[in-house]
């Protein structure tokens, strides 16, 4: 299966044009699932309830999951990607799963960051996993089970276990990163559910108060041995296709005696 990961650099409010842009990408290179980042159509640094209310948009039927929709049906893809979800009062950092027949989820980010939490609800539905369809390089139609979670839900080791024990394949991970730690972190958390991950973050810059975000790139795919598939730069625009077999993600085995997930023991968990 071909993944696709943008790591893109959208200019805070031009929705239009970073919807464009970023689609301009799944035009010139073939991939069966894209993972653009988190709010890729409005930028990240919001200033007021009013203009999150402005620039979110509600699901299915807002312009940007539509203009999503019909770019999975032009190019035969799937798509997640992140924007700001508005429902009646309430605003959600979320992110769209569109495919050629339509919408077919939504996740609303649960672990908020920072001022996120200011604009945003925190998610209100559980982690989900789909199936969806991709060609084989045998011309035959294969599943692939893909989770979704938003970038700070990394720091939740409980956002990524849950998607793997709901049977993940791959966790495509919309990010807007600020802090360092989440690329070296994703190699763990793909490492201990042995499951492919997918973070697509942006790059620059963003001062629209008084403190200057800088986001760090690298978006990248992990492999459930923990092995870097692709790491992009820190600083600069990319769209990258890997190929990915997702059937490896499902043997759970370390060795004879130890499984991943059976050998859990919940009852000394909190
Ligand atoms: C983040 O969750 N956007 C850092």
């Amino acid at each position: 299966m071909k993944i696709g990961i943008l790591q893109s650099q959208p200019q805070f409010g031009s929705v239009a044009e970073n919807v464009t842009t970023a689609l301009s990408q799944i035009a010139t290179k073939k991939a069966d699932l894209w993972v653009f980042p988190e709010l890729f159509n409005t930028g990240y640094q919001f200033i007021s309830k009013k203009e999150v209310l402005a620039l979110s948009e509600p699901i299915p039927t807002g312009p940007t999951t539509q203009s999503l929709i019909a770019a999975a049906e032009k190019y035969k893809t799937t798509i997640v990607a992140g924007l700001a979800e508005r429902e009646g009062k309430n605003c959600y950092n979320s992110a769209v799963l569109v495919s050629p027949r339509g919408h077919i989820t939504t996740y609303r980010k649960i672990h908020l960051f920072y001022e996120e939490k200011r604009w945003f609800a925190p998610g209100n539905k559980a982690f989900e996993v789909y199936s969806i369809n991709y060609k084989s390089e045998r011309g035959g139609t294969m599943k692939c089970r893909i989770g979704i979670m938003i970038c700070f839900d990394w720091i939740f080791p409980e956002s990524a276990r849950s998607l793997a024990l709901l049977g993940a394949d791959v966790i495509c991970h919309p990010s807007n990163l600020v802090l360092p730690h989440c690329p070296q972190a994703m190699i763990t958390r793909s490492l201990e559910n042995r499951v492919f991950s997918a973070t697509a973050n942006r790059v620059g810059t963003e001062a629209r108060n008084t403190e200057k975000l800088r986001f760090i790139g690298q978006s990248q795919v992990v492999s459930p041995q923990g092995k870097i598939l692709f790491r992009a730069p820190e600083d600069k625009l990319s769209a990258k296709v890997i190929t990915i077999d997702p059937k490896e993600a499902r043997n759970k085995s370390i060795n004879a005696y130890n499984n991943l997930l059976k050998d859990r023991v919940e009852h000394y968990y909190f």
